[in-house]
């Protein structure tokens, strides 16, 4: 294998990974910036790609910046943090719109990005313990990396860590006002008005502000739609379909997670909200059985949906379907399935992780 050869960078990767050619071979290497001219070793060597590591910088972009972060190199968790806030926004942005150019049926043009703030913006740490430390997985290798403080993280989580035991692992969330902390266990938090009770093993969007403006996004079109019937597939603890509640729309919410619809059902109580029912399965096995709604609203992890849950969607046929995505590529293999039978009115993305490649979206479509 050959090392230390001089490469140029040609522009980065989704995942804000530089990308060259070693004899013809796409090679990926991390922590580099367009056009710069870097040697690397190559350190994997597969059958379609190569992976490369800068041994050193031989010319570098008047956009690298050097990252805040102590653990940048070792953690990897931060993929973009040597490029400004501001080139991040966007490359974010660009990405996006290359991704459905190349891949995508429906044109679009997306023109920026919603964002808050650059750190402090996470209301949940997870840390990990070899029984004597705590810190977090590297990002490749899983090595733990010990920390004392992620700056993406609330300063509230990060001012408790020091005195966690260590000899186990920690989940630490703040509300979203950051007035409560809760180690392992159970938290009130808030989003806009509603309030929400968040079990331990229960899925809650982790951006402490941009979550807001998030909701409102998705509130604004349920109000311009103003649907008689909503389906908030993929609900978590029914977040969504309480936040855009009022007292006209009939909501049902589907999760897997029993920890999610047992709190689902308690935050429906909290925020007083009378119409919403949720079932606890997967949507998958669930969806043949729904009929006649007018707008259904899709939230997946990053594997997108089911086959079987796009199909349906098709038989469904509401007016309106509402797309958060947090992986553009799923979502663009799945709206290349809608193409038929659905226009897009409109696409806005959100910058939910800042300083990692995440980009997060929301799609609107109505029915042609
Ligand atoms: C991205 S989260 C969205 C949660 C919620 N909409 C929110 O905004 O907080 C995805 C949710 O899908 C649930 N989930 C994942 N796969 C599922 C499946 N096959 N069927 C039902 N729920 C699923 C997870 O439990 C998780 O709550």
């Amino acid at each position: 294998m050959v090392i230390n050869m001089k490469v140029k960078i040609e522009r980065l990767d989704y995942y804000g990974k530089g990308i060259t050619h070693v004899d013809g071979k796409v090679c990926f290497v991390p922590n580099t910036l367009e056009d710069e001219e870097v040697e690397i070793k190559i350190v994997e060597d597969k059958k379609k790609y190569m992976i490369g590591k800068v041994t050193n910088y031989i010319k570098t972009s008047e956009k690298r910046i050097k990252p805040k972060c102590k653990y940048y190199d070792i953690c990897g968790g931060c993929n973009l943090a040597h490029m400004s806030f501001e080139d991040e926004n966007i490359f974010k942005v660009k990405i996006v719109n290359e991704l459905f150019e190349h891949s995508c049926k429906y044109k679009v043009n997306i023109k920026d990005i919603n964002y808050d703030d650059e750190f402090n913006y996470r209301n949940k740490l997870v840390l990990h313990s070899d029984w004597k430390q705590l810190g977090l997985y590297n990002d490749n290798s899983h090595d733990l990396v010990e920390i004392d403080k992620c700056l993406l993280v609330s300063n509230k989580i990060n001012n408790c860590i020091s005195d966690l035991d260590k000899t186990k692992d920690q989940i630490i969330r703040v509300s979203n006002d950051e007035k409560e902390i809760s180690i392992n266990d159970k938290l009130m938090t808030s989003i806009g008005d509603k309030i929400y009770y968040l079990s331990k093993d229960s899925f809650f969007q982790i951006n402490k502000t941009l979550t807001e403006k998030l909701y409102n996004c998705i509130r604004d079109y349920s109000n311009e739609i103003n649907p008689l019937k909503v389906l908030d597939l993929f609900c978590g603890i029914g977040s969504i379909g309480i936040y855009i509640d009022n007292d006209r729309y009939k909501i049902t919410g589907v999760d897997y997670s029993k920890s999610n619809i047992e709190d689902a059902k308690k935050n429906s109580k909290l925020n007083n909200c009378n119409n919403i029912s949720f079932i606890c399965d997967r949507v998958e096995n669930v969806i043949d059985q729904f009929n006649d709604y007018d707008l259904v609203i899709v939230d997946p992890p990053r594997a997108g949906l089911h086959k079987k849950v796009v199909d349906n969607l098709i038989r469904i046929n509401s007016k309106y379907i509402i797309y958060v995505s947090c992986n553009p590529h799923t979502i663009i293999r799945d709206l290349n399935l809608l193409y038929d039978y659905y226009d897009l009115k409109d696409i806005k993305l959100f910058n939910m992780f800042p300083r990692t490649y995440h980009c997060e979206s929301i799609t609107i479509l109505e029915r042609r």
